[in-house]
């Protein structure tokens, strides 16, 4: 008996320790009651993450209003002492939290972080936490105004945390509580300055405590290591910090070869382990001249890349980690090197896979259109940007701060104090904006600048993309990007056309967005200078107040359809110009019947000794190709189905495309 009750006692022991040795990140998703306020007799049981606009954000009378979320809940076991957590990842736009009727607090901004401590307030059982959300347009929060439907609840993940009473603390923005300041990144040496941020120590325990940080290659293997006990005060905490060098380092050098770090930070009192945090990390450099354009790690590396917005049909912005995934497989399939994660901080899911898929990352707060010049909403702005910041600076993707996106109005004052917290969080990264105005002092604010332009589609002809490019690339001005360039299409509709069509209108063909594509990019691509171009926008998004297109409270800009099902035309442009895999496409394939007015056959394609079969008949492309594009204007079309399969071939390889388009003569 005495054996066995040693052996229990040796069990209780090992967990307890286990358990002391660091945290508990709980999943708290499961086993929510959801109602809106406005029809609180319709209460439904939901799991997280939860947008109660799923369905109706593509009206332009999507419930903008308050809801409830609400679970009980049991303590989760802990030691003695310990601290209970609770962290949300977004909650869509503001929300209070109660625990047990007890308001822990309220938070403003739809897209970042937010933690608040539960420890004193849980009961061992029949815990009652409570959320109001609101996603009414609110005069002291950004955005006001904007292009994309606000959907409303809680659509990221919400974890518990359990922490020792000592621990890194959650408290800092909701950050990891972890920080790495990149302090040089060469092919020889990479270092890092490393702060620890810790609560709930006394002062004789802070003079016990040590910091043990380690970097771990991919492989497993230990790069860096070092213990230190040197202590500041970094954002109002109590930090431990130390530096760690890598000799000979792998960079993260981008979708050439995104090497990454494990970093574990671990608080010890002696041998003893006490709290333990693991941050993903990158070295690299990135410059950007006004003139050169911008490099990564030396080497010119311009970004030519997407737009993305996080929607999808029926879920809102509560997407699985499985849509994220297949979204970063769109954007990789057509070879972009970069992503503008617009307008509004993205999940850490998305960022973290931007840094194993080497996307250089614009990361944005979604301060849009409307600035009213009131404390309120110039406090929650700048909020809405430390948290953006304190809670994903580690990723090696992200390269820059987006301030605004097209701001009415000119709040200089606002917009300089947004660059200079934006520089005081962070010496390491670029601020930037996204401007639609070409003189507007806001413009002169950040390090590098872009703008929205939209030559062929809101106006002009394609080819003016040279204007709005050159008219804005001056010596005494920062360095150029393009933010947003595109036009509409709907797969539905088609068309030959001379000039753009209405953009408010309902006919959007999708010959018009392949052709304004094929023609803007001639000119960007002859551009050097211009750092980077994003594409407006990698998918079709819901826009609840647009009656335009084939679907309306959709903008239809997309390279590919809102369900992520149908890459359109110029998606395959993209592709044909950016990845290097051997690819042939042949447009317009949807676009049949044909007449006599779009006899043209056209193929993208990146790979040589192009020719097209026609029912059985070889021809050979007219004239010589515009960046990858290759088409056939003599064609002679039978009456009726006409099959076509273009050839191409790269490195004695063959690959085909197929299709049958029908004729009316
Ligand atoms: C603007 C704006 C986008 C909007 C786009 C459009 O540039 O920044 O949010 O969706 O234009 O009109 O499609």
């Amino acid at each position: 008996m005495k054996k066995i009750l040693l052996l229990l006692a040796l069990a209780l022991l090992q967990t307890v320790s286990a358990r002391a040795a660091g945290r508990q990140v709980l999943p708290f998703n499961d086993g929510w009651s959801f109602y809106k306020m406005s029809a609180p007799g319709d209460v439904s049981d939901v799991d997280l993450p939860h947008c109660y606009n799923g369905v109706d954000g593509t009206r332009p009378g999507y419930y903008r209003g308050e809801a409830i979320y609400s679970k009980v809940f049991d303590a989760p076991e802990r030691g003695s002492g310990d601290r209970v957590f609770i962290r949300f990842e977004a909650v869509g736009f503001q929300a209070g939290v109660s625990l047990n009727g007890v308001e822990l607090g309220h938070h403003k901004g739809g897209f970042t972080a937010f933690c608040y401590e539960l420890t004193d307030l849980l009961r061992p059982e029949g815990n009652l936490l409570e959320v109001k959300v609101d996603n009414r347009k609110d005069m002291t929060l950004a955005p006001i105004n904007a292009d994309f439907t606000m959907f409303g609840g809680i659509y990221r993940p919400v974890s518990l945390l359990v922490l020792p009473k000592g621990h890194i603390t959650p408290m800092d923005y909701a950050s990891p509580g972890v920080y790495m300041e990149q302090l040089e990144a060469s092919p020889q040496m990479a270092s890092g300055a490393v702060k620890v941020l810790v609560d709930g120590f006394s002062q004789k325990q802070l003079g016990k405590l040590s910091l043990h940080t380690e970097l771990t290659d991919v492989n497993g293997n230990i790069v860096a290591r070092s213990v230190s006990d040197s202590k500041m005060t970094h954002n109002g905490f109590t930090a431990l910090v130390d530096t760690l060098r890598v000799v000979n380092p792998e960079l993260w050098d981008g979708r050439r070869s995104p090497a990454l770090y494990t970093l574990s930070a671990s608080l010890a009192d002696g041998d003893r382990i006490i709290d333990k945090v693991t941050q993903t990390v990158g070295f690299r450099t990135v410059t950007v001249d006004h003139d050169k354009g911008l490099s990564l790690n030396g080497r010119p590396n311009n970004i030519r890349g997407v737009n993305r917005h996080q929607d999808r049909p029926g879920k809102g912005w509560a997407i699985s980690e499985a849509d994220h995934l297949e979204d970063m497989e769109l954007i990789k399939e057509i070879g972009a090197n970069g992503i503008r994660l617009a307008h509004y901080p993205h999940a850490e899911f998305f960022y973290d896979l931007c840094d194993r898929e080497g996307m250089l990352v614009w990361a944005e707060i979604p301060f849009v259109e409307q600035a009213p010049d009131t404390e309120e909403f110039a406090a929650s702005t700048k909020s809405q940007l430390i948290e953006l910041i304190r809670q994903n600076y580690n990723h090696p993707s992200i390269f820059c701060w987006s301030l605004f996106n097209e701001l009415g109005g000119e709040p200089v004052a606002l917009v300089s104090e947004l660059n200079d917290i934006a520089h005081a969080e962070d010496a390491g990264r670029y601020t930037t904006a996204a401007s639609n105005s070409d003189n507007s002092p806001l413009n002169d604010i950040p390090d590098i600048m872009a703008y929205n332009t939209y030559p062929g589609w809101y106006w002009a002809d394609p080819a003016t993309m040279q204007y709005a490019i050159d008219w804005k690339y001056r010596p005494d001005k920062q360095p150029l990007a393009i933010s947003e360039y595109g036009a509409g299409a709907s797969v539905k509709h088609h068309g030959i056309l001379t000039e753009h069509p209405e953009p408010g209108g309902e006919y959007h063909p999708e010959e018009w967005q392949a052709t304004v594509h094929e023609i803007n990019y001639r000119e960007i691509d002859k551009r050097d200078f211009v750092w980077g171009t994003f594409v407006w926008n990698m998918f079709d998004f819901a826009s609840a107040g647009r009656t335009e297109g084939d679907t309306h409270g959709m903008n239809d800009k997309g390279l590919v359809t809102y369900d992520r099902a149908t890459p359109k035309d110029a998606f395959y442009f993209y592709k044909a110009n950016w990845n290097d895999e051997p690819m042939v496409h042949i447009s317009g394939k949807r676009f049949s019947p044909r007449r006599e007015d779009a006899r043209q056959v056209k193929v993208y394609t990146n790979c040589d000794g192009i020719y097209l079969i026609h029912n059985g008949v070889r021809y050979y492309p007219d004239g010589n190709p515009q960046a990858h594009v290759y088409t056939w204007d003599n064609i002679p079309w039978a009456d009726g189905d006409n099959r076509f399969t273009a050839h191409a071939t790269r490195d004695g390889k063959t690959i085909y495309d197929n299709c049958i388009i029908s004729y009316n003569k």
